[in-house]
């Protein structure tokens, strides 16, 4: 997607220099757009434990990148070490194991002198499914904005959406986001309700920021807002993204995604979740009880960080004696859950949902 009217993904190999992965530093959005090189699997963890990436399909990549780094700095006795301080880096999307799995799995059972080339095979071939996963969910999230911008009598459609599920967080096209990209160069009117999505304001920070790029209208609200507009008609559905689901169905989403369903609940308005497949979990069943769910710095919560028209200030809004919890995400119970749209369609939230686009996976 674009930044400057200039395209741009979110993670690359230098052209000119294969020991070096590209990535934008999202920590600096969306006042400097900064390019970040990673030489290192130490400096891919650090990337993904620090947000510097993040975003469940992104942080997968960021993850093959970073078995390939390992290959090329180290060799492959190397391997297990690198993917186990890559595993360590973050708890809930499940995408960053499925990467690190399947990267292991190419490499395997090749020498030393072949595994380089198979490693980056790996990490490109992660990086163009997930670019193939993201476009194809904006094009079957696309027929459903069609189909509720028909009974609009051409108005707006509007659309809430929570965190940053947008292209900052894939390697392209995004998933919550995707089909509004798709919507809005098709000429269907959209507006985005954009969730400011506290503590690290992806909302704010990133959406936003797409949105403004892609010159999609949009209107930035708190995080309790949205119940409010969904008394009042003001959203005629809701599009999330997800960081683990499982395979009956449930979600874990940055967290705040579980109070804007049970409010869509009551108010009947829509609540879809855009899952690739790179996201789902087929071992687990019970999101609430099996989904871990990461638990970050208490300064998240107590310091906000901000552009004061020259550079950055962080600044404490709290006590500094108030303890602070910071739960990263929470699980939103399929019954809650209109649709999901994944790469191979829309289904029904639950096993059998799911299995009908993803035969495959059937025990
Ligand atoms: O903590 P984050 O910013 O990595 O959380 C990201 C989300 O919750 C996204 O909604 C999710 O990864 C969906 S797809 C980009």
């Amino acid at each position: 997607m674009k930044i400057n009217g200039q395209p741009y993904r979110t993670i690359w190999l230098k052209a000119e220099d294969p020991s070096v992965i590209h990535i934008i530093d999202q920590r600096r959005l969306p006042h400097e757009v900064i390019i970040e090189e990673l030489r290192s699997p130490e400096d891919c963890a650090k990337a993904i434990r620090e947000m510097y990436v993040r975003g469940a399909p992104l942080i997968g990549a960021t993850a093959a990148w970073g078995i390939y780094l390992a290959v090329l700095t180290r060799g492959i006795t190397s391997l297990n070490e690198a993917a186990a301080l890559l595993r360590a880096s973050r708890p809930t999307a499940v995408d960053l194991f499925h990467a690190i799995d399947y990267s292991l799995s190419c490499i395997a059972g090749h020498s030393d002198s072949e595994a380089l080339a198979v490693a980056q095979q790996a990490a490109e071939a992660l990086a163009e499914a997930s670019v193939a996963q993201c476009r194809n969910i904006g094009e079957h999230g696309l027929e459903i904005i069609k189909a509720i911008y028909q009974n609009k009598q051409g108005q707006a459609v509007n659309i809430l959406t929570h965190c940053n599920a947008g292209w900052l967080g894939c390697v392209d096209y995004g998933t919550a986001i995707s089909p509004i990209f798709l919507a809005n160069r098709e000429g269907i009117p959209v507006h985005v309700w954009v969730d400011e999505t506290r503590p690290r304001n992806q909302g704010a920070n990133l959406t936003a920021f797409e949105l403004v790029h892609e010159n999609i209208p949009h209107t930035l609200i708190t995080d309790n807002t949205g119940g409010h507009l969904m008394q009042h008609n003001m959203v005629d559905m809701v599009i999330v993204g997800t960081d683990r689901t499982t395979r009956n169905a449930d979600v874990a989403n940055k967290i705040g995604t579980y109070l804007k369903a049970l409010a869509a609940k009551d108010n009947q308005v829509p609540f879809y979740v855009a899952a690739p497949s790179s996201s789902i979990d087929w071992k687990l069943r019970d999101g609430l009880k099996e989904i871990p769910i990461e638990q970050r710095s208490a300064e998240e919560v107590k310091y906000i960080s901000g552009w004061d028209g020259q550079a950055w200030a962080t600044v404490l809004i709290a006590p500094k004696e108030t303890p602070a919890a910071n739960y990263g995400f929470d699980v939103t119970p399929a019954r809650l859950i209109t649709g999901i749209i994944t790469e191979r369609g829309v289904c029904p939230a639950s096993e059998e949902g799911l299995l009908e686009l993803f035969p495959e996976h059937k025990l």
